[in-house]
């Protein structure tokens, strides 16, 4: 069973040929709105990939409350601790240019109302606590604390300062490459390249570190060696969500007892196929598509 304590949001996708620039506007033909937020994703790629999910988090009394928990509903995860606030749901405004890249404005609302507390309405704790960095940061150092045996999970998206007692409790920190970098600048590691600051941190804090490195694929320090292994050769149509696409097929293989490479094959799987899809969670794969390509990515250790 895997917890994800975090955001949920409703996406306002808009795709423009370019992305606008500081004082720039830019035309678009349309938008659509698709369910988003980095724990939701992360709680429906966990399931997809074959966890039982239950997920923790903030939504308002709106119509988009009921559209950003759909597809949660539909997979099956255990929604019974989500808080329905006077606040509005989250909302994110997410621009993509012709590449697959994106910028992303998110409109917290009722995501800074949730607490850990709420957690308690979970009775047992699961195997796996899955947290990220879109609600109170505060919210999550207490989830930590009180996580129980649990194996603890911090996706650090979007980086905001992290307690070295936070870390020090943690058992995985999955972070992108510029959250990489202000890891590093916070805790005075003196590192710039990805896979030297995934092993001062791993080695700092006792920890598992993975840094995603987006077509490169990535790279992580794990019980005192070096992982490397790149991305799925995929044209990258939208790459709103491949993070979170991989933080939960990984959590999803370490609830199912895989150790750390394995793990890390089903999730650059998992985040590589999103690619190939637009929106945050409509590309997430299932375990069998997973299964199906995991051949074609080799680990290297160091
Ligand atoms: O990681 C992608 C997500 O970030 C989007 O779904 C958006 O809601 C923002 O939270």
């Amino acid at each position: 069973m895997i917890d994800v304590l975090g955001s949920i949001a409703l996406d306002l996708v808009m795709t423009c040929t370019t992305l606008p620039r500081v004082g720039e506007t830019v035309l678009t033909d349309s938008y659509r709105l698709a369910p988003g937020g980095k724990g939701a994703n992360q709680a429906l790629a966990a399931r997809r990939a074959g966890a039982e999910v239950r997920f923790v988090g903030s939504v308002g009394q709106d119509d988009f409350a009921n559209r950003a928990l759909t597809n949660l509903e539909a997979a099956g995860i255990g929604l019974d601790c989500v808080a329905r606030t006077l606040a509005p749901t989250g909302c994110a405004t997410v621009c993509v240019d012709a590449y697959g890249e994106n910028q992303i404005v998110v409109a917290s609302g009722a995501n800074l109302l949730t607490r850990a507390e709420q957690m308690a309405g979970l009775g047992d704790a699961g195997d796996v606590l899955l947290l990220q960095l879109e609600i109170s940061p505060e919210q999550n150092w207490q989830a930590i604390e009180f996580g129980g045996q649990a194996v603890k999970v911090l996706n650090a998206a979007p980086y905001a300062p992290i307690p070295a007692a936070a870390l020090s409790a943690l058992d995985v920190l999955i972070v992108n490459e510029l959250e990489a970098e202000m890891l590093s600048e916070n805790h005075g590691f003196g590192e710039t390249a990805p896979v030297a600051i995934a092993r001062a941190a791993a080695e700092r804090f006792g920890l598992t570190c993975i840094v995603t490195l987006g077509a490169e694929g990535a790279v992580s320090w794990h019980a005192g060696g070096g992982y490397r292994a790149p991305a799925l050769p995929l044209d990258a149509k939208d790459t709103v969500g491949a993070g979170d696409a991989f933080v939960g097929a990984y959590c999803a293989a370490l609830a199912d007892g895989h150790e750390h490479a394995l793990c890390l094959r089903r999730a650059i799987v998992s985040g590589s196929l999103t690619c190939a899809f637009p929106g945050a969670q409509e590309g997430i794969p299932d375990a069998l598509s997973i299964d199906g390509l995991l051949d074609e990515v080799a680990v290297e250790t160091f």
